[in-house]
């Protein structure tokens, strides 16, 4: 954090208090606010977060204005391109690219966590058949802190590392058994011969009766998918992880607090209902219809995939994800595909539409990535679980720089309170 040299001025009442400022190595200047109650004696008013800086942090960077996304640095359409999604999780983790002695080093780390302790298997079935995958993975993967006692100390270095690994490991996994629980086919265990996204991929399709021949194009675009969504700084879930490790909470339950934030449509739960309101849509003639709904105040509707809280241009992820389904969709010999006819016309008429454009909403990664997992075969509630899978090494990145940050305190924000005031008791004879 860098003295900005700069100082804010904040006057009110007869007070006048200088607050200082900081600036980043790229984005807005900060003003730091901490001693303002002390000092002061007022909060500052923020529902939503919408101009506060929780944290200071070196893993991601946005631009929203741009439509920019950076890991450590690096632009995620390169990374997209050029990398994978095990050495963008490492990327995320340690700062730096790996070498290739560091990334075989990982990924057999990696490799070598991703079977689950056998008794969680019962703790599966205990859940009804129906019950959504997401729900099943927030209980599961809060359950890990019962089944890895050995990487539960947060003050441990070590502990914090087995347990990062852990869940980056077992998450496909979990991911998988939930989907396999939920359609009454028996688990698949993982295989380390695979890379990451071909062993998810068999594991949802492969049943002991017939093996899944994985494709390399699919899975390549599955490890894009996972690579699109490993981070996005502190947005609800992230936040939602740092808030629960605040207060030294095991990683576990930090991240299922996490997959649960996540869960939310207007979050990570935007994939499973944008797929769903283009099949809804269902024929391009009925689009202007549901435009004019989005536009409408009195109707809840909005348009899912659309809009972002940071980005007020193109989401670079979702770019990616176009072109991805294009070649998916082209790979399985899906022509025309009545969805993805709904989707681009869909984006073509909302991107000249005043309402839109003045409101800078925009395609988010949401838009295209439920094209892509419906091609390949996944129905539409294993969607946000993938997110979830994908985001896990983001969250954890996220945690381990938390815990070491000398800043460090619980996590507890204060309200503008519009109660009523001091009243006594009144016993119930007299009300
Ligand atoms: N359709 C129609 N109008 C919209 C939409 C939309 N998708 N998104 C925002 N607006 C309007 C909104 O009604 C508001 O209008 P007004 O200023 O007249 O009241 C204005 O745009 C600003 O919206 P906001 O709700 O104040 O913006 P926000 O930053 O709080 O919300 C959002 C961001 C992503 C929750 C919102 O755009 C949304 O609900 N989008 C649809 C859900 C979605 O696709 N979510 C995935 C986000 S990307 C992946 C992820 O984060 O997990």
């Amino acid at each position: 954090m860098a003295d900005s040299n700069k100082t804010a001025i904040l006057s009110f009442d007869d007070k006048e208090l200088r607050l200082p400022m900081y600036s980043p190595t790229v984005g807005p200047d900060v003003i730091d606010i901490r001693k303002l109650y002390a000092q002061g004696g007022v909060f500052t008013y923020d529902p939503g977060f919408t101009s506060t800086a929780s944290c200071d942090s070196t893993i991601t960077y946005i631009d929203g204005d741009k439509g920019e996304l950076l890991h450590r640095g690096y632009p995620i359409d390169q990374l997209a391109e050029k990398s994978h999604y095990l050495e963008v999780c490492y990327l995320l983790l340690y700062g730096e690219l790996p070498s290739g002695a560091e990334l075989e080093d990982f990924e057999s780390r990696v490799t070598n966590h991703t079977m689950i302790h056998e008794q969680m298997h019962m703790f599966f079935r205990g859940f009804r058949r129906d019950a959504h995958p997401m729900a099943t993975m927030v209980g599961v993967v809060g359950a890990m802190s019962a089944f890895y006692h050995d990487s539960t100390d947060i003050s441990d270095p070590w502990q914090r590392e087995v347990a990062s690994i852990r869940l980056i490991a077992k998450m496909p996994t979990i991911a998988a058994m939930a989907y396999k629980y939920s359609i009454g086919q028996p688990f698949v265990y993982p295989r380390n011969d695979l890379d990451y996204a071909s062993n998810f991929l068999r594991m949802c399709f492969s049943v002991p009766a017939e093996d899944y021949e994985v494709n390399p194009i699919l899975s390549r675009a599955m490890d894009r998918i996972f690579t699109l969504h490993a981070d996005h700084e502190q947005n609800a879930s992230t936040s939602t992880v740092r808030l629960a490790s605040s207060s030294g909470a095991n990683p576990f339950a930090c991240i299922a607090a996490g997959i649960a934030c996540l869960w939310g449509p207007a979050h990570g739960g935007a994939n499973q209902a944008c797929l769903e309101m283009l099949r809804e849509i269902g024929t391009v003639d009925r689009i202007p219809e549901y435009i004019a709904r989005a536009k409408d105040k009195d109707d809840p509707f909005r348009l899912m995939g659309f809009g972002h809280r940071v980005y007020k241009n193109f989401d670079p992820r979702a770019k990616v994800m176009k072109q991805s389904a294009d070649e998916v969709l082209d790979l399985l010999g899906i022509e025309n595909n009545p969805t993805l006819q709904v989707a681009k016309q869909l984006e073509k008429i909302a991107l000249e539409d005043p309402y839109f454009i003045e409101k800078k909403l925009y395609p988010n990664v949401d838009f295209y990535s439920g094209i892509i997992l419906d091609a390949m075969g996944f129905p539409t509630a294993m969607f946000t679980p993938i997110f979830a899978l994908a985001r896990t090494v983001g969250w954890i990145s996220q945690w381990k720089e938390m815990i070491v940050d000398p800043q460090l305190k619980i996590g507890r924000p204060r309200q503008l309170y519009m109660g009523e005031t001091y009243r006594d008791y009144v016993n119930v004879e007299d009300r």
